[in-house]
């Protein structure tokens, strides 16, 4: 048994979440975690909103409130979309408000500044003069050196996720009033990656085994690494009592900085509310651990790279204790909204408050994780969810429950039946063959192959479908009523195992299913089954009765997915 410490990106307060945010770091991170934790793992999960930054600032005053009062709404919302999507993380908090943010940001950049990894330099940065402000990350606007896009950050491009230096942007422009920056000096602390890389994260990055998209992108950014600047002019941030910095006033952590720090302050967090303040460490500073960092594409650099190093760095403290770097970043690529960006602001995304009103939100967790953009861009179409609703998971899953518990209530007392002793061998013998060839879905999300593992779940209830119209009950309850209700009860615990399987991608349905098999308890609760095999296949008591049968899937009509995709269309052309 191991230790999992699994952290989703920490989200900005500064907007809502949406379909694409939530398949690439918060949901399968939740089916990991859940895997895991079937299989006996001791798992801790944490998020949170990242609040600080520029982000936050320019939302915030684009509407004239508080910084605090607007990280607080959007943090709350943020919270309830990923409540919605039964996202489950053991603490949600907030870099602006978690208790020791500050000082764990704080004792990271001593340290590191004490182990010789900080450097000042006085450098040109972008300013604009009619706002009397440095342009830090996304203040500035303009073309990115790399690919070309026209509307680059000057932290990060959306379009190729490439990690830039704002005094590269082509034509760049300030964020706020549109004129043109100019270059002004000022005097930041840098962190030394390419001293760091040398050190040790270069060796630690090529002794481990990576997803080909990071591997490829990371690989590239080790050889052209630079010191960067992690530290601010601003008034919103970890700020640097002046003595931390020479002097300096008016300097505040790079969010970048302190964010990633949040997973460690939300885990002390978390460990103190269950009344063991220094309980984080039995997390962060066992080399048992592994960290798990899911993320999506634009997070990469900071995950493989910045914030190995700053682990890296601050070393041993005075009881020789050093953090755990990273032992998996299971980043995704790009997911899309029918052949387009999803972008709130432009109308062309999917809001979950309405979704939710008309469709299941376990359905949507099935078709994100059939869907997601593992090894490289992916999207949402409408006709797809259709499709996985209905002929995926209505048509075998639900077909499945319905066809054998409803003939089992009208001709079988509604009841698991006993398996006659003369059928036995060869019901054993037949089922193990037909399913026996299955996967175990777990298998797959422990490797991160979640695709894999959601086809997996249909691929077994589709030989089940097969093994019943193969045996065909319906007829052989005429002719041999014990044979029938033999293969019925064969089918019975198969269908119990298609609850157990269930419970990553689906945990409210695979409950529901567990008890219409008139099972008490929770069956996430169970330890995970595997696959079944001679001893293993029979889960059920015959003559245990049923709870109430409904079917567990509706399906989704083709007028109600048109009018999905005609308000798309009208809402904003695919950019
Ligand atoms: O890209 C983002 O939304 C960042 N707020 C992610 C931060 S992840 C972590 F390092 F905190
Ligand atoms: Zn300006």
């Amino acid at each position: 048994m191991s230790k999992y410490l699994v952290t989703s990106a920490l989200p900005y307060a500064n907007g809502a979440i949406h379909f694409g945010h939530v398949v690439g770091a918060y949901l399968p991170a939740d089916v990991y975690v859940r895997t895991l934790r079937r299989l006996g793992e001791e798992v801790h999960f944490i998020c949170g909103t990242d609040e600080h930054g520029v982000a936050i600032t320019i939302g915030a005053d684009k509407e004239g409130v508080g910084y605090p009062e607007y990280v607080a709404r959007w943090r709350a919302e943020i919270e309830a979309t990923f409540a919605s999507f039964g996202i489950e993380f053991d603490l949600f908090s907030g870099t602006s408000t978690c208790p020791r943010h500050a000082e764990f940001s704080l004792e990271f950049f001593t340290r590191l500044r004490d182990g010789g990894y900080l450097e000042k330099q006085t450098s040109e940065q972008l300013h604009c003069e009619k706002c009397e402000l440095f342009l830090a990350d996304r203040y500035v606007l303009g073309g990115c050196p790399e690919c070309g896009h026209e509307s680059a950050r000057g932290d990060e491009c959306p379009a190729c996720g490439s990690w830039l230096d704002p005094l590269k942007l082509v034509s760049p422009t300030c964020r706020v009033c549109g004129e043109e920056p100019e270059r002004r000096e000022t005097t930041h602390f840098f962190l030394d990656l390419p001293k760091l890389r040398d050190e040790a994260v270069g060796e630690w990055f090529n002794g481990k085994e990576w997803k080909p998209n990071v591997d490829a992108f990371v690989r590239q950014l080790l050889e052209d690494v630079h010191s960067r600047p992690i530290t601010r002019d601003m008034r919103w941030g970890v700020e640097l009592p002046s003595e931390l910095v020479d002097g300096e006033e008016g300097k505040v952590l790079y969010v970048w900085f302190d964010a990633p720090i949040g997973y460690i302050s939300m885990t002390a967090e978390w460990t103190a509310a269950q009344g063991d303040p220094d309980g984080w460490r039995r997390w962060w500073q066992d080399p048992e651990t592994r960290l798990v960092h899911f993320i999506g594409k634009d997070n990469i650099p900071f995950h493989t790279l910045v914030f190995p190093s700053m682990l890296h760095g601050v070393g041993e403290d005075e009881e020789g204790r050093r953090f755990v770097l990273p032992w998996r970043v299971p980043a995704n690529e790009f997911y899309n909204l029918e052949g387009g960006k999803f972008s709130t602001s432009e109308g062309r995304t999917i809001p979950p408050t309405e979704f939710f009103e008309r469709y299941d939100a376990e359905v949507a967790r099935f078709h994100l994780i059939s869907s997601m953009p593992e090894t490289s861009d992916s999207e949402w179409r409408w006709q797809e969810f259709q499709a996985t609703a209905n002929a995926g998971l209505a048509d075998t899953i639900g077909n499945l429950v319905t066809r054998v518990l409803r003939f089992l209530d009208k001709h079988f007392d509604g009841v698991v039946p006993e398996i006659d002793e003369a059928h036995l061998e060869r019901l054993e013998g037949l089922l193990l063959k037909e399913c026996g060839e299955i996967g175990d879905p777990a298998a797959h999300i422990q490797e991160f192959r979640f695709r894999k593992g959601a086809e997996q779940l249909l691929a077994n209830a589709a030989v089940a479908n097969v093994f019943i119209d193969r045996t065909a009950p319906w007829k052989l309850r005429k002719t041999d009523p014990v044979e029938a209700a033999s293969v019925l009860g064969a089918c019975c615990h198969y269908l119990a195992w298609i609850a157990h399987w269930m419970t990553p991608f689906m945990p409210k349905k695979a409950q529901a299913l567990w008890e219409m098999l008139g099972q008490a308890g929770e069956v996430a609760e169970l330890p995970w089954p595997g696959t079944p095999t001679q001893e293993t296949w029979r889960l059920l008591r015959p003559g245990q009765g049923f709870g109430e049968i409904a079917g567990l899937f509706d399906k989704l009509d083709d007028e109600q997915i048109q009018e999905e995709t005609e308000k798309l269309k009208a809402s904003a052309p695919a950019g």
